[in-house]
C-alpha cells in the first residue's frame, strides 16, 4: 500500500498519543501473510569499533576520546560465525564504523573466508559509505546484503545529526549504487532523533517507498553520555512502534528487524516491535570483551549473554507472541538468490 505523506502525517498524528489497535492489527496481519509467523535469526558481530566519522548521535563517533578501540582479526570474525554455525545460524552481518586500517581488500577477504567455509550461509555488511566500485568487490567477494541506514531523509535534518563532510545526498547515492549491484540492500532511521519532526518522519516514508530496499532498520534513538547529544531524551516506545506498523504497510515484503535499541528502551519492546510488523532478529555474536566497547548509546542490553543463552532469551519471547525463531537465510522475497 503505496501512502501519500499527507497520509503519513494523519496516522502519525492518529497514534502519537497511543498506537490503535487497528493498525497494529493490520500491520501484524501483513506480516503473517507474507511471512507466517516466522522470525528470522541473524548474527551480528561488531568487529570494529574504530570509525572516521563523528555522527552527532553516535557513541563510537571519532571524536569521542574516551572509547576503548578494537578491532577484531579475521580468524577472531571466523571463530564468531562458527560459534554461530553451531548454534544453528545461516546469516551473518558483520558490523562496524568506518575503520581506515581496515582496507577494502581485507573485507573482500573476510567476506570470500566466511563464504568459503560457510557457503550456504548469507553474509550482509554494514560498515558506512564507499564508492560504487568498492561495493561491487565487496559483492563479488560473496556479499549479500549491505545495511546502511540513510537516518533520515530530510536535508537539513541530516545536517544537524551529522559534521559537515556528510551529506544526505552521497549516503543515498550509496544505497542506489547498492541496489544496482544486485545486494539486497536495508535502509532505516531512527526515531526521535533530536531536531526530528513528524513531518520528518512522513519523509522519511516517503523516501523508502522510492528506493524500496529489502530490509529497513528502525530503532529509537537513545542518548550517549559522551556525545553532544547527551541530554536529548530517547525516542518514544510508542512512535517507533507506529513507524514500524507503517513501515510494514508501505513495504509488505520488507524484513523488518526488531532492534536491539527497541529492546533497550522498554523490556518487551522486541516482543511488541514483531506485534507490529517487524520479523528479524540480531542476537549479538561478538566476543563478549567486546561488546561493551561497542556502545553506539548508553544502557544497550545482552551485554554479557553467551550467543547461546541469547538465542534461548529470544526463542521463549518471540514463542509468547506466536512466533518462532527461523534459523534460514531469510532472503528477501523480492528477489532470486544469488546462490541458488
Ligand atoms: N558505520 C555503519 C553505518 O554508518 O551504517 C554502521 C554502524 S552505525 C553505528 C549503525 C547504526 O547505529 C546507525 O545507522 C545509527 O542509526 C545507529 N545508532 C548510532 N547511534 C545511535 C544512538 N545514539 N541511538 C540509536 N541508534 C544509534
Ligand atoms: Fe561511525 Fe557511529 S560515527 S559508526
Amino acid at each position: 500500500m503505496a501512502f501519500e505523506k499527507s497520509e503519513v502525517l494523519e496516522i502519525i498524528k492518529e497514534n502519537k498519543a497511543g498506537l490503535t489497535r487497528e493498525l497494529k492489527e493490520k500491520a501484524a496481519a501483513q506480516r503473517e501473510a507474507v511471512f507466517g509467523n516466522s522470525v528470522y535469526v541473524r548474527g551480528l558481530i561488531e568487529f570494529t569499533n574504530y570509525c572516521k566519522n563523528n555522527c552527532r548521535y553516535c557513541g563510537i563517533r571519532c571524536g569521542n576520546t574516551k572509547v576503548n578501540r578494537y578491532r577484531l582479526t579475521k580468524e577472531e570474525i571466523l571463530d564468531c560465525c562458527r560459534m554461530g554455525a553451531e548454534l544453528g545460524f545461516n546469516t551473518y552481518v558483520l558490523q562496524g564504523g568506518e575503520d581506515p586500517k581496515i582496507s577494502d581488500r581485507e573485507v573482500c577477504d573476510i567476506v570470500y573466508s566466511i563464504k568459503s567455509e560457510f557457503p550456504d550461509c548469507a553474509v550482509t555488511l554494514s560498515i558506512g559509505e564507499r564508492e560504487k566500485d568498492v561495493y561491487k568487490a565487496f559483492f563479488e567477494a560473496g556479499a549479500d546484503r549491505y545495511l546502511l541506514r540513510h537516518e533520515t531523509a530530510n536535508d537539513s535534518h541530516y545536517g544537524r545529526l551529522h559534521p559537515k563532510e556528510m551529506s544526505l545526498s552521497h549516503r543515498k547515492k550509496c544505497l542506489y549504487d547498492l541496489r544496482n549491484i544486485g545486494f539486497q540492500v536495508g535502509a532505516g532511521f531512527m526515531v526521535g532523533s533530536p531536531y526530528q519532526t513528524d513531518e520528518n518522519l512522513a519523509e522519511d516514508i516517503m523516501f523508502l517507498q522510492e528506493l524500496h530496499p529489502h530490509m529497513v532498520g528502525i530503532g529509537p534513538f537513545v542518548p550517549h553520555k559522551d556525545t553532544e547529544f547527551k541530554d536529548f531524551p530517547q525516542g518514544s516506545l510508542n512512535m517507533t512502534l507506529v513507524m514500524l506498523c507503517i513501515t510494514r504497510l508501505a513495504l509488505p515484503k520488507v524484513l523488518l528487524p526488531a532492534t536491539t535499541a527497541l529492546g533497550t528502551i522498554s523490556p518487551t519492546g522486541r516482543e511488541e516491535g514483531i506485534l507490529c510488523g517487524a520479523n528479524v532478529v540480531m542476537p549479538n555474536l561478538s566476543p563478549i570483551g567486546v561488546r561493551h566497547d561497542y556502545s553506539l548509546y548508553d544502557g544497550k542490553i545482552c551485554m554479557g549473554d553467551e550467543a547461546a543463552e541469547c538465542i534461548s532469551c529470544l526463542g521463549r519471547r518471540v514463542e509468547s507472541i506466536g512466533c518462532k525463531l527461523d534459523f534460514s537465510r531469510g532472503d528477501s522475497p523480492e528477489i532470486k538468490t544469488k546462490k541458488a
